[in-house]
């Protein structure tokens, strides 16, 4: 079954199908407004804390279980620790992806209603005030989120059912170049920002009187969901690895553009908060409100409105279709569905979440579990809750469960060269990480007391 299963073609392929999986509206819409409301510079750097710490080895980890099994997630637990319960991991993963997927595309719709506004010219001449309604009225109405919401999903569809090769890898490859440069013309006009300075003190200079156990959680739960940790999803792209990548260098090349971009969409968001007296904690809205504000500061405001929704909506993109991967290849290759009818499938199940997220904002928002409205109930529970319990099986399998030698030859790829990160690596999986996540999850769900 391995020797016929496909690759991605290209290193550079390799690099630009999981950077993109992991760059998307987790760094650009999710950290702000994370960092925004704990606290600015204190999250950030314990934010920066965890990827290097947990997030660099969970991800080789991961790497490495697809790329010895060459299996989706399910298959992939079942192959290596044959008639154990690890399967199980299969079923948590797919039920992560869902959670995640039903609101990740509703936000995605409204980019692309931002990119439609930014067509229309419908952000010019409006004041703070004005485009705070707009978003509001937007967000909450009923059909029209629906209306983008379908027709994202429906740009996943084209590109799952084109396979890995042709359709992930190809659209990687375009899109994720171009975001870099964007985002970087708009970090620069950010900090010829009036509010500039301040922006920068608050996402660089950390104020621990801000640091609480829920906001160690909340980093490590965005130190997960940006890295897209804990959730099969780089296992199962692991699983196209060819045996020429380098699992430990690949892994540090993603987590530093990842976090590279988190911190850049910083830099362009808390300028312009500050200068046009946006609350920094104002939430998931913060990107679509300050944005356009400050759009209509630069010259070309048209352009650059249309290029950024269009960059941000095709990020949303390469990380969604990441997540309909794990669910698609999990079907496909546990259920011996076709991958055409295991992608339509997947996706219409995301489709009949979505509409509930969607609503749960709007029409639905005096549903609430645990005070929460469904859409802020499915980002903390898979955040908070599943990702973190899925780094923590994925840092106990390979700390516990798989033979050391596989790890070995698959860090080293079969000795071709060394690594000084074997025993490093050995000693986190084992040890560090899973004492670091139970211990940060207790304290952050409150079982240590407030
Ligand atoms: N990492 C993506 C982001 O930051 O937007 C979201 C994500 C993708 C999470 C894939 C989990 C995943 F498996």
């Amino acid at each position: 079954m391995s020797s016929n299963r496909t690759t991605f073609a290209t290193k550079l392929g390799v690099i630009a199908a999981a950077v993109g999986s992991a760059v998307g509206l987790g760094n650009i819409w999710r950290f702000p407004y994370e960092a925004g409301q704990s606290g600015g510079g204190a999250f950030l750097l314990i934010y920066l804390i965890c990827v290097a710490v947990l997030g660099i080895p969970l991800i080789i980890s991961e790497f490495l279980i697809g790329r010895t099994s060459h299996s989706n997630v399910g298959g992939a637990f079942k192959k290596l620790a044959p008639g154990s319960h690890w399967g199980i991991m299969g079923y948590m993963s797919v039920l992560a992806c869902f959670l995640i997927l039903s609101f990740y595309t509703v936000i995605a719709g409204w980019t692309i209603e931002y990119v439609y506004q930014a067509v229309m010219n419908g952000f010019s001449g409006k004041s703070t005030v004005e485009l705070t309604q707009a978003f509001t009225d937007f967000s909450t109405d009923t059909y029209s989120p629906l209306f983008w919401l379908t027709l994202f999903l429906l740009a996943n569809y084209l590109i799952i059912a084109g396979g890995v090769k042709n359709g992930i890898e190809k659209a990687s490859n375009i899109m994720m170049p171009f975001l870099f440069v964007i985002l970087i013309v708009f970090c620069v006009r950010s900090l010829f920002l009036p509010g500039a300075s301040e922006g920068m003190s608050f996402l660089f200079k950390p104020d621990f009187s801000k640091v609480n156990s829920s906001v160690l959680l909340s980093a490590v739960g965005q130190a997960f969901f940006s890295l897209s940790l804990g959730m099969g999803c780089l296992i199962t792209y692991g699983s196209y690895f060819s045996k020429e990548t380098k699992l430990g260098k690949t892994a540090v090349t993603v987590a530093v553009l990842d976090t590279l971009v988190a911190i850049m969409a910083g830099i362009m968001i808390f300028p312009a908060v500050f200068t046009y007296g946006i609350e920094p904690s104002q939430g998931p809205s913060l990107v679509f409100i300050t944005l356009p504000n400050v759009f209509q500061q630069m010259p070309g405001a048209y352009i650059w409105s249309i290029l950024f929704f269009v960059l941000l909506a095709t990020a949303a993109l390469t990380s969604t279709v990441s997540m309909f991967e794990v669910i698609t290849a999990f079907v496909h290759e546990e259920y011996k569905i076709s991958r055409k009818k295991a992608t339509a499938l997947s996706i219409l199940v995301c489709f009949v979440f979505g509409v509930v997220c969607s609503l749960s904002i709007g029409p639905w928002k005096e549903y609430t579990l645990f005070g929460m409205n469904i859409f802020d109930l499915f980002d903390y529970v898979s955040a908070n809750i599943l990702l973190p319990l899925g780094g923590l099986l994925v840092s106990l399998f390979v700390g516990y469960r798989l033979d050391k030698k596989i790890t070995y030859m698959q860090l080293t790829n079969d000795e071709s060269y060394k690594v000084w990160y074997y025993k490093p690596l050995l000693f986190i999986v084992r040890y560090f990480a899973p004492i670091a996540i139970v211990l940060i999850f207790l304290s952050g769900i409150g079982f240590f007391g407030k």
